[in-house]
């Protein structure tokens, strides 16, 4: 079957919003002075996670205060959402896990909430219009929590032995901060957080600030570019820092757990190089710093691509850095509209694995697709790329090894370069913004109107079991 379709311009594209299908579209208002809206939906009808983000609004802005004291265990914080309602609303929610909220207010005045689950439901005293833009403030305390994804791994608010981290994909934003945790709803971040003297608090960004009162030290961190919250992240503990910059003159930032320090440091030297790389490849760097951070979480062995400041459990090889940092581009910048299109991450960033081989010496990427055809264990063709089975697969090897031989098929179907200019164009069309699984083949088709994708889509992205090779 062949889509065609035109792409938003990227004006239209920039007044989009994507959380887009939760319900009703405004309109109710009737004008004068009383605002009579509904509550926004709970959810954004993700097809893994129902209850992640919420409907009726867009947030534009997160302004994070934060205190953290590792040794009490206690988090304590003022969250300030800017937000522009998409329909008139009498109520709307938020997600938060655990703690302990204290005050909310909506447009200054003091507002009624409850709470169910990870659903905070924030009632203003008056209803808001649609189109308008409000601030709702949050404040909260408590001991945050780890959460346990459906795959069974551990997220959310991650404790270390000098302090704690905080990784938030899927869901464990909601773990620190009340928000709309959902990927289709991304805003700029301006995080402020308070730790005893002597340690470090990092995250996304730029540094703009740094002051030590009375045995505490306060940082501010600032992400101007879009953000999906599950890709926000701080690290408070102690760290070797590095600061540097490329040729081209980006801010390079570099966190390293005293004990990972060595291990760490001649493969974090080669970011830049890594970047070079990938700009060559995939255009542009989407964002106004990069770096690393590298801890030792008790609980999580993964690493995460924490947008500018991907994430390490320990010292990575160069193939594991280039996978964070590809995701810069597919992930953070492009990012999924659901979680049902991960593959648009993890299929990028395992071919950038791939390329990268290619480019320096090991093997090509045919070979790879060769030897994963050949000796791949059933694991990989388990489901679809675009079809995770359930929320508890949707980092499964179908979804990084089988994403990944999609976009071979492609390059085997048109040829090298046009291949490449696929790659950089769907990075430039999507840049800080959402996209799905159908923007994609659209996308593709578009750009090479005489080749046939029927079989690389039917077979390979959206067909049961191990295609046929051709
Ligand atoms: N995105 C991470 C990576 O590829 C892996 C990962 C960490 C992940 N946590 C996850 C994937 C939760 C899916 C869901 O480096
Ligand atoms: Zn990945």
């Amino acid at each position: 079957m062949r889509l065609r379709r035109l792409l938003p311009s990227a004006a239209a594209l920039a007044v989009l919003t994507a959380c887009g299908g939760g319900g009703g579209g405004g309109g109710g208002g009737g004008g004068g002075d009383g605002v009579h809206g509904t509550p926004g939906a709970a959810g954004v009808r993700d097809p893994y996670f129902p209850k992640a983000g919420n409907g009726g609004y867009d947030v534009t802005h997160y302004g994070l205060h934060l205190a953290y004291d590792p040794a009490r265990h206690h988090l304590s914080g003022t969250a300030t959402i800017t937000a522009r309602a998409t329909r008139d609303l009498s109520a709307l929610n938020l997600d938060l896990a655990g703690l302990r909220v204290e005050r909310v207010t909506v447009k200054g005045r003091t507002a009624s909430w409850k709470r169910a689950g990870q659903e905070l439901t924030v009632r203003p005293h008056d209803d808001l219009a649609d189109g308008t833009t409000f601030r709702v403030t949050v404040r909260y305390s408590g001991a945050p929590r780890t959460v346990t994804d459906p795959d069974g791994s551990q997220e959310g608010w991650l404790r270390t032995a000098d302090g704690a981290l905080a990784l938030g994909e899927p869901t464990g934003s909601m773990a620190w901060f009340p928000g709309n945790h959902h990927p289709c709803d991304k805003a700029a971040y301006d995080l402020r957080v308070t730790v005893p003297e002597g340690l470090e608090a990092v995250s996304n960004g730029e540094l703009t600030g740094r002051r030590t009162e009375r045995g505490r030290t306060t940082f501010t961190w600032h992400t101007a570019e879009p953000m999906a919250s599950y890709l926000a992240t701080v690290a408070i503990g102690r760290y070797a820092l590095t600061r540097t910059t490329t040729d081209g003159g980006l801010p390079v930032h570099t966190a390293v757990d005293p004990g990972q320090a060595e291990a760490s440091r001649a493969v974090l030297a080669r970011i830049p190089e890594v970047l070079a790389w990938a700009e060559e490849n995939f255009g542009p760097y989407p964002f106004s710093s990069a770096g690393a951070i590298v801890d030792r979480p008790g609980d999580a062995g993964y690493a995460l691509e924490t947008q500018s400041r991907p994430f390490f459990p320990g010292a990575p090889d160069i193939v594991l850095l280039v996978h964070e940092l590809a995701h810069q581009w597919y992930g953070d910048s492009v990012t999924p509209r659901t979680w049902r299109d991960m593959w648009l991450n993890e299929g990028f960033a395992t071919y950038a694995e791939w390329l990268w081989q290619e480019d320096h010496g090991g093997d090509t990427a045919q070979e790879t697709f060769d030897a994963l055809y050949a000796g791949a264990g059933d694991g990989i063709w388990a489901f679809p790329p675009a079809r995770p089975t359930s929320a508890a697969h949707i980092s499964d090897p179908p979804v990084y090894q089988r994403g990944a031989m999609v976009l071979h098929e492609i390059r085997r179907t048109v040829g090298d370069d046009a291949f490449r200019a696929i790659v950089r164009g769907w990075a430039a069309a999507h840049r800080h913004g959402n996209a799905s699984t159908a923007d994609f083949t659209a996308y593709v088709e578009e750009q090479a109107p005489d080749e046939d994708f029927d079989r690389v889509w039917r077979d390979w992205l959206y067909g049961e079991g191990k295609p046929r090779r051709r």
